[in-house]
């Protein structure tokens, strides 16, 4: 791409209404006393409900979509939390060019004709309807002017129909108009909204060259950060919050960001969506499972009430996750429940049979998942087969996960350690899938089957009796800033064959920035936090030059032993950290370099409702300086 056709798109933005990318402080380690990650919108805790994607493609229809909200209802499932019936692709004919006003497929929606609606089809008889009987209902649009299945759906199933212009359905250059026709006129309450009219009709492109579709040039590159133009990307969601904004005075909406973990979105989608994908799309395999489950699960810190980590909506239903595979269904179901991911059905309810829907009805794993401290599982044991997840919750139990991802039977050791509990004290255990009772003391032996997440709730006495570790609450802890100046691919994703490609082309190459980002126990780089041969098995690593932002539920004191970290690879860089309250100064360290004992900070905290924690290092160059918070907690 041309340096020109690269600038083209900015320039553009920059002309138009969104202001946040240039609005943003000059210094972005000052202290600003606020939370800045996405509080708007109604997403307090994870998103549960259905979307048509997984089950029907582009071939959603009224029946297919009631069909399923019917089931949700009469098994018992609403009641247990799922509310949103969402519509994703499929449902546009085509933009009618005398008033731009979207025309909807009333051909598939019959009720869209009912009622007042006659000349123009309308989607408000169905949302009243879904509304009468409880649900919300979310609609689907493009940050383009195309959507992703007019960029790679090769059938003529549901696509727009007309003329070019007639078939520009996303929402470029009709952002304000499109939302407003969504939520105020249709009456809808979600919008998920995809990226592939930002990234697939360059003007090389064979689809665009037929003279199919109008060239945009792209600015998203989903296998190069660098390719991609992250500010002209934010730029389109800050309009499309803007709107939201307006068309929904109540503030009960929610946005789905769906840019599929490119343009570097696992770190800033948090500021600007509700749910914000972190990979690919999913399809109904094991292996891309697995690759949709890691690009979340290492992110604890970038997931909050307001705004989660979406690793894509539950494929439970079909392949390997039918029901005939039982122990992958429910492994799947019990990792998006740990994530804190939304628990989003994508099957075809109307035939789904019961012991899938007494999976997603699995009330005890609901409850971790919209547990109200909204804390994201933090990955105890890590290794490429077995991995030990653990959630604490807002009564002070701890969810623990006991994945194995292999074909083999694993005798697995869950110790105290790992859920941070006494290793003198019993620990009271309560299996989720089969609600029996067990205890031990120090550690338990139990034998996992191939691709089986055993989950216990687990009651024990806390080793930090008197308060809690910022990394037994991420929901609390926003990384404002994280320090990535050179955003890098995480090479800890598992690299999977994506079905609608097989292999074809060239595989799975690391694509997912975010390597490098907050982790909660580890540093950056998922080693142990360790400063001058002391090692913290508790606390915060980040990279220098970071801001985090903590919000104070009521504790008295904070406390950390900071330092750069042993595994930074230069030696010679000082950091100072930082700790202000409220935005005001409460306590600072001297400069400390690499190799220098960890040193104590720490400060009085009573009334302060927000803290922020700053490691400020001046001339660093790339991400080389990984600073560790050892033990930093927030105490009674
Ligand atoms: C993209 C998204 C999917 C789905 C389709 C619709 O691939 O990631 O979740 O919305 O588009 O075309």
């Amino acid at each position: 791409m041309t340096l020109r056709r690269f600038l083209l798109p900015i320039a553009l933005l920059c002309a138009g209404t969104s202001l946040s990318a240039q609005t943003a402080p000059a210094d972005p380690l000052a202290p600003t006393g606020r939370w800045t990650a996405y509080a708007a919108g109604s997403a307090q805790l994870p998103p549960m409900g259905w979307n048509s994607w997984n089950a029907f493609f582009t071939e959603i229809d009224e029946e297919k979509l009631m069909g399923s909200a019917r089931r949700i209802l009469d098994s018992g499932l609403a009641e247990k939390g799922y509310r949103y019936i969402n519509i994703d692709d499929g449902w546009a004919l085509k933009r009618r060019t005398s008033d731009d006003r979207l025309i909807l497929r009333a051909d598939k929606f019959p009720s869209a004709l009912t009622g007042r609606n006659k000349g123009t089809p309308s989607f408000r008889p169905l949302t009243d309807r879904l509304h009468a009987m409880g649900f919300k209902a979310g609609i689907y649009s493009d940050l383009g002017r195309n959507t992703c299945s007019q960029a790679y759906s090769d059938g003529p199933t549901q696509l727009p129909e007309g003329t070019v212009a007639e078939r520009e359905v996303g929402l470029y250059g009709h952002t304000d108009k499109d939302i407003r026709l969504f939520f105020s006129d249709w009456g809808f309450d979600a919008i998920k909204v995809d990226g592939c009219g930002i990234r697939a009709f360059a003007d090389d492109a064979p689809r665009v060259r037929s003279g199919q579709f109008r060239a945009l040039v792209p600015i998203i590159d989903q296998h190069s950060v660098t390719r991609s133009n992250v500010p002209a990307v934010k730029a389109l969601f800050a309009d499309i919050n803007q709107s939201l904004a307006r068309y929904n005075p109540d503030g009960d909406y929610m946005l789905s960001l769906c840019i599929w973990g490119s343009a570097n979105v696992r770190s800033w989608g948090k500021d600007v969506g509700n749910i914000s994908r972190t990979s690919d799309d999913i399809s109904a395999d094991w292996g891309r499972m697995l690759t949709n489950f890691d690009s979340a699960a290492r992110r604890a810190f970038y997931a909050h009430p307001g705004s989660w980590n979406d690793p894509d909506m539950l494929f439970i239903g079909k392949g390997d996750f039918d029901a005939d595979h039982l122990t992958e269904a429910r492994s799947h179901f019990a990792l998006w429940a740990m994530l804190n991911a939304p628990l989003l059905i994508g099957a075809d309810l109307r035939s789904t049979p019961q012991p899938l829907i007494d999976i997603f009805g699995n009330a005890d794993l609901i409850a971790l998942n919209q547990d109200s401290a909204g804390n994201q599982a933090v990955m105890a044991f890590d290794a490429d087969g077995f991995q030990i997840l653990v959630k604490t919750l807002a009564n002070g139990d701890k969810a623990v996960a006991l994945f194995n991802r292999g074909l083999a039977p694993i005798d697995a050791v869950l110790t105290a350690d790992h859920l941070k509990f006494r290793a003198d004290r019993p620990v009271a255990l309560a299996n989720l899938w089969t609600g029996a009772k067990s205890d031990f003391t120090k550690e338990m032996k139990l034998r996992v089957a191939p691709r089986e997440t055993v989950v216990f709730r687990a009651k024990g006495e806390r080793v930090l009796a008197d308060g809690l570790y910022l990394s037994e609450q991420p929901g609390m802890v926003n990384p404002a800033a994280d320090g990535v100046v050179q955003p890098e691919p995480d090479p800890t994703i598992y690299r999977s064959i994506p079905n609608w490609r097989g292999t074809r082309g060239i595989g799975e190459r690391p694509m997912y920035a975010g390597w490098g980002g907050a982790m909660a126990d580890f540093t950056p780089y998922n080693q142990p936090l360790t400063i001058a041969g002391k090692t913290f098995t508790s606390g915060v690593g980040i990279l220098a030059n970071s801001r985090l932002e903590v919000r104070n539920a009521g504790f008295a004191r904070f406390s950390a032993q900071v330092g750069v970290d042993d595994s930074a690879l230069d030696g010679d860089q000082p950091v100072r950290f930082f700790l202000y309250g409220d935005g005001k100064p409460l306590a600072s360290t001297p400069p400390l370099r690499r190799g220098q004992p960890a040193q104590a900070i720490a400060a009085d905290v009573k009334g302060v409702k927000l803290l922020e924690l700053v490691a400020r290092a001046d001339g660093v160059k790339g991400n080389a300086v990984p600073v560790s918070w050892g033990d930093a907690a927030l105490l009674r």
